[in-house]
């Protein structure tokens, strides 16, 4: 039986696929350090959903008749020696890595945010890697980054998976074929220490023969997945608040609300998508195509399809009837831009996405609804500005 351990499998993406794959048949572990709830304390901020304790999320699990899944608490980017341990026991055959503060304007408030965000994504990065090396594991590691590496600079190149096939006049005049990591463009520190990753999982594919795939994920949207759905105590946490509530999920909170959807600058920044079935989905098929040892990394777009912030917009309010609102951008971003995606990876493996449709919001919509008292609107407002220049954010137009 194929082990796998989750690490961060307490958040948003982790907490399905720990599910995903023990439903699957895989044998599978939990570790984090609960930081994503403390950031919440920390923020006033809460999960719509009312999420139940890991305990009572796994004992819920287990009395559906599946797997034990063993948790273990850890700080990957603190606790080395106890990781050993962990590795030691558990002996996963692949490790599923989303345990990264990920959260943009979280990592862009202030520099003790700034720090935080550095020391805990390049520490638990590295710490995972120098230990599979330590222990001498052939363990596969699925990372999960984001489109943002790519930056979002407004060229029509398709992003391709990571890598770019480039020509280099030399200086003695011959030409040079090279594959060479896409240059990275990061537009916050949080995708900075995504772009830095990417370097540690170069060299350690290289230097020490680990199988890594790095995932390049977009923005997840959507809140539970086949498995979440079996019991009230397995719901996923759905983030609304400034800084950790993704865009479309915040506009559904919005629309249910009676509030405006608040868009930022013109909306026409263009981001890649994908729902949290999928993103299970796309883990599980990493996980079950590894590369080979020796191999560079395997980079994959996890993303189902590209749209305009202000387009997505106008698709909840058409649906909806709730108003859009335009407020000063926070970010430090092209006012608008496009972008496309090439997703051949997993395509090629069979993944055939849900797409953007409005039937596919009314799950949302009624989780929303239903959980409507749990609310805190302080904590909807982005908080975060990106750059010493900028005033908080006002709505200019209706
Ligand atoms: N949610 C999205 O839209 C999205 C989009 C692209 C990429 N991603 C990436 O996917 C991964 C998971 O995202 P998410 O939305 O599930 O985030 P999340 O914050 O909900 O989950 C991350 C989990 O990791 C844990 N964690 C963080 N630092 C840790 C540490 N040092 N030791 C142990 N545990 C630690 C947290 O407690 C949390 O449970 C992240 O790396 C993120 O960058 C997410």
């Amino acid at each position: 039986m194929t082990s796998v351990l989750v690490l961060g499998g307490d958040g948003f993406c982790g907490w399905p696929t720990a599910l995903h794959l023990s439903a699957k048949g895989y044998r599978v572990g939990i570790a984090d350090n609960f930081s994503r709830r403390l950031i919440d304390e920390e923020l006033g901020a809460n999960s719509l959903t009312p999420i139940a304790t890991l305990s009572e999320r796994l004992s819920a699990w287990k009395q559906l008749g599946y797997g034990e899944i063993p948790f273990y608490e850890i700080d990957l980017a603190k606790d080395y020696a106890q990781l050993l341990e962990v590795l030691k026991e558990f002996r996963p055959d692949a490790v599923v890595h989303f345990a990264e503060q990920r959260s943009a304007p979280y990592s862009m408030t202030n520099a003790r945010h700034k720090r935080y965000t550095v020391e805990n994504n390049i520490s638990a990065t590295h710490n995972l890697l120098v230990a599979l090396v330590e222990l001498d594991m052939d363990t596969h590691v699925v990372h999960l980054g984001t489109v943002g590496v790519y930056g979002y600079d407004g060229s029509e190149l398709a992003m391709p998976e990571g890598y770019l096939d480039v020509i280099i006049k030399g200086p003695d005049g011959r030409q040079y074929q090279r594959s060479i990591l896409y240059p990275t463009q990061p537009g916050s520190i949080y995708h900075m220490t995504k772009s830095m990753d990417q370097l540690m999982f170069q060299f350690f594919a290289h230097n020490d023969r680990l199988r890594i795939t790095d995932l390049h994920q977009g923005v997840v949207w959507g809140i539970q997945t086949d498995e979440t759905r079996r019991h009230e105590s397995l719901i996923n946490r759905f983030d609304y608040d400034g800084d950790y509530g993704t865009v479309l999920n915040r506009f559904l909170l919005q629309a249910v609300m009676g509030h405006p959807l608040t868009v930022h600058g013109t909306g026409g920044q263009t981001r890649g998508f994908i729902n949290i079935q999928d993103t299970v989905t796309c883990i599980r098929l990493a996980i079950e195509n590894p590369p080979h040892q020796g191999d560079r990394v395997k980079i994959f777009n996890q993303v189902a399809e590209t749209r305009r912030v202000r387009d997505l917009a106008k698709m909840v309010a058409s649906h909806t009837g709730a108003q859009v609102a335009y407020v000063d951008n926070p970010r430090n971003e092209a006012a608008e831009n496009e972008l496309e995606v090439l997703n051949l990876g997993f395509s090629s493996l069979g993944l055939n996405p849900i797409l953007l449709e409005q039937e596919e919001f009314h799950e949302t919509l009624q989780i929303v609804e239903r959980y409507r008292s749990r609310y805190v609107e302080a904590t909807v407002a982005a908080r975060s500005l990106w750059t010493r220049h900028q005033k908080p954010g006002t709505i200019t137009k209706e």
